[in-house]
């Protein structure tokens, strides 16, 4: 695992931002894995600067994102399909049928699931995952637990969860209750995985996931397994690792 710690968010999203845009460099028709949350749009924001600019060219590129509230239509403000739109796809030359993220819409959750991870593997995989960390340590939708989820999977949100995105609903009886989100066997199958993360508040659980033993309870910690880990975060979220 590389741990880099950049001197603030600014620095930490022009960091990971230069990541993908190496992959796609690399290879103009890779796979990206996306995640949505407060965190990822200053690097989207560079990303798009990289396509204005000339940088980088998204026509070949494929996406697939994390996760998605059930129950939430794809024009819904809240939506993650929205949020993708309006962060990164309507603003460089992506492909939109190249771009997946899990059908909330689709209220038959073991079928939307099914689907999306057939298409992830029919793509040939994912090679750079992108994600952000929530407070307890969640990653896509994956939710402390007993277990690992292998697969994508539908999850009931947890409390912490719940309170924690509501900044961005009307009010918390208004976020959605499940999510599908890929499981975390389907993130640890990307070829190289991308954390950020910054902040004080997330000084605790950057400390935990990636020097804290390796558990369910913390789903990020498996990270620590994967052979191809970089996790970026600014000097606030590495204050206590
Ligand atoms: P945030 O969310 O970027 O909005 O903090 C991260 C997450 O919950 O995965």
């Amino acid at each position: 695992m590389e741990f880099v710690v950049a001197k603030d968010y600014a620095d930490m999203s022009r960091q990971a931002a230069d990541l993908i845009a190496a992959c796609i460099k690399e290879n103009p028709n890779c796979k990206l894995g996306l995640a949505t949350g407060s965190t990822p749009e200053g690097l989207y924001d560079e990303l798009v600067v990289d396509f204005e600019t000339g940088e980088l060219d998204f026509s070949g590129v494929t996406s697939f994102n994390l996760d998605e509230y059930r129950g939430l239509d794809h024009d819904h403000e809240q939506s993650y399909h929205y949020f993708m739109r309006k962060h990164l796809f309507d603003a460089v030359n992506i492909d939109p049928a190249n771009t997946h993220v899990p059908d909330g819409s689709n209220p038959d959750a073991a079928t939307a699931c099914r689907a999306y991870e057939e298409a992830i593997r029919a793509a040939g995989g994912i090679d750079i995952q992108l994600l952000g960390i929530g407070h307890n340590g969640h990653i896509g939708f994956n939710e402390p637990a007993a277990d690992f989820p292998k697969y994508t999977n539908c999850v009931d949100l947890t409390e912490s969860t719940i309170n924690a995105n509501s900044r961005l609903f009307d009010s918390v009886e208004e976020v959605p209750l499940q999510a599908y989100t890929m499981g975390i066997g389907t993130i640890m199958k990307a070829r190289k995985i991308l954390v950020v993360a910054n902040g004080s508040g997330k000084a605790a659980i950057v400390r935990d996931a990636f020097f804290g033993p390796v558990t369910p309870f913390v789903p990020a910690s498996i990270l620590q397994f994967h052979p191809d880990v970089t996790v970026i975060v600014d000097e606030q979220a590495a204050a206590l690792s």
